[in-house]
């Protein structure tokens, strides 16, 4: 086969076979094809699309890149979760160790946060000690074990995934739905998991700012999953305003924990019941994600999820004394207070404005390999809807770096826009695909 012949195919709106897609795969993560043939393959495919034969062909090949995981021996459904990423998600870290303390196995694969959307594995490093560098042997040991391990995403999994990934951000061709959702779904496939839950978030704070191809991103992925024998489901969630109060790595554990003891904010909670409810159900732990989200409910409210992430935390190295007692993780040595300048409803709080602020205090990477504060990051006082009177406190910065202050507090007003009228608050979960059971 010659690369030229199959960046011609594709540049002219011809369809790859799966045997050209795999070569392309192999040879590009073998090092013998070269960036800048794969950029050209890469920005025609950008432009004529794949169709789901070829989509479908390209997350198997990038699956079978490395290492794969099999959970099967284990005689248990197995669930993941994934984020397609948003401000203040830590949804993982309350929902991973609810599903798990209902009896179901989950082995969940983590990136690093890049960009202006944090990364579940740098909040959980925040705990001192708490390491995600397992092996795959000691992940499989504590999913059997525990029933929950969180590993981070190693090079030695989907390592052409890796590769692309880094290609594609530097090339122009991120925005592609078919090389997203197989970038993803190459991922999910290789940890393992029998079932897999989706949540594609969309709006101002998400990959996919559009509502319309949040879904078609959720259907495609849920096909793919199909196509490759996985229970699957995506559930399309808000990302407008930032998810909870709290943006920044260790400021996430607090909020977190405060979900896990039932004193947590509203949006986190109902999240990660419904999210669960539909784990449950995919696992046949429960008849349908109603029963689920109960049996949830009452996990949550008896300490068990707690107990779990506890134990969790204690398995993975860090120390448990954090959880007990929050001010032993990170503190930033400076804070200031963000004050309304006007009375009114709050009509937006804009989820991509308050993480790129987050950013700036320090909670995030601009590049790859860059190096996070745990301790940064920001506290919102209110959500959209709620009524401010001039001076009302809206949010506090926490910050290591003094020279970011002033920049930080004007941007971070800028992301509140007020109203004479009341606001509806914005729909938390926008739909699910496909409409449970299908
Ligand atoms: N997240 C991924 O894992 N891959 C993409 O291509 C985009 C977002």
């Amino acid at each position: 086969m010659k690369v030229l012949d199959l960046i011609t195919k594709k540049r002219d709106g011809q369809s790859l076979s799966a045997e050209e897609i795999n070569y392309l795969v192999e040879e590009y993560n073998n090092e013998v094809i070269p960036d800048y043939q794969m950029s050209a393959l890469l920005m025609s495919i950008y432009f004529q699309g794949l169709n789901n034969k070829e989509t479908n062909a390209l997350t198997a090949a990038l699956a079978a890149s490395g290492e794969t995981l099999d959970f099967s021996s284990l005689g248990k459904i197995v669930v993941d979760k994934h984020s397609s990423g948003g401000v203040g998600d830590k949804v993982t870290l309350v929902l991973t160790p609810l599903v798990a303390a209902a009896g179901v196995p989950v082995a969940k694969i983590s990136g690093r946060g890049l960009g202006f959307s944090g990364g579940t594995i740098d909040k959980l490093e925040s705990i001192p000690g708490f390491s995600a560098e397992l092996t795959t042997e000691r992940f499989f040991e504590l999913v059997t074990e525990n029933n929950l391990a969180i590993m981070v995403q190693t090079a030695r999994l989907t390592p052409a995934e890796g590769k692309l990934y880094a290609l594609r951000d530097v090339t122009g061709t991120v925005e592609n739905i078919s090389l997203i959702a197989a970038s993803i779904m190459s991922k999910k496939i290789a940890g393992g998991a029998g079932a897999i839950l989706l949540d594609v978030k969309t709006g101002r704070g998400a990959f996919m700012q559009n509502r319309d191809e949040a879904f078609r991103l959720a259907e495609i992925m849920v096909r793919i999953g199909k196509d490759m024998d996985r229970r699957i489901v995506s559930v399309v969630t808000d990302m407008n305003q930032p998810l909870g109060y709290a943006v920044g790595n260790a400021l996430e554990v607090k909020e977190a924990l405060a979900v896990l003891r039932g004193e947590g904010p509203a949006d986190v909670e109902r999240l990660c019941l419904v999210l669960g409810g539909y784990m449950l159900a995919l696992a046949g732990r429960v008849r349908n994600p109603e029963e689920g989200q109960t049996e949830l409910a009452r996990l949550l409210g008896n300490g068990s999820a707690l107990q779990k992430f506890r134990q969790m935390v204690i398995s993975q190295g860090g120390r448990p004394e954090c959880l007990d007692d929050p001010s032993l993780l990170p503190q930033a040595a400076y804070s200031a207070e963000i004050h309304s300048p006007q009375g009114g409803y709050l009509r937006e709080i804009d989820a991509r404005k308050v993480g790129k602020v987050a950013l700036l205090l320090g909670t995030g990477r601009a590049f790859k390999g860059d190096e996070i504060d745990p301790a940064a990051g920001l506290v919102l006082k209110h959500k959209v809807g709620d009524r401010v009177a001039k001076g009302d406190l809206l949010a506090c910065i926490n910050y290591n770096r003094e020279s970011v202050r002033e920049q930080a507090c004007r941007e971070l007003l800028n992301a509140f826009s007020f109203g004479e009228e009341p606001v509806e608050p914005f729909p938390l979960i926008h739909g699910v695909v496909p409409p449970f059971p299908s």
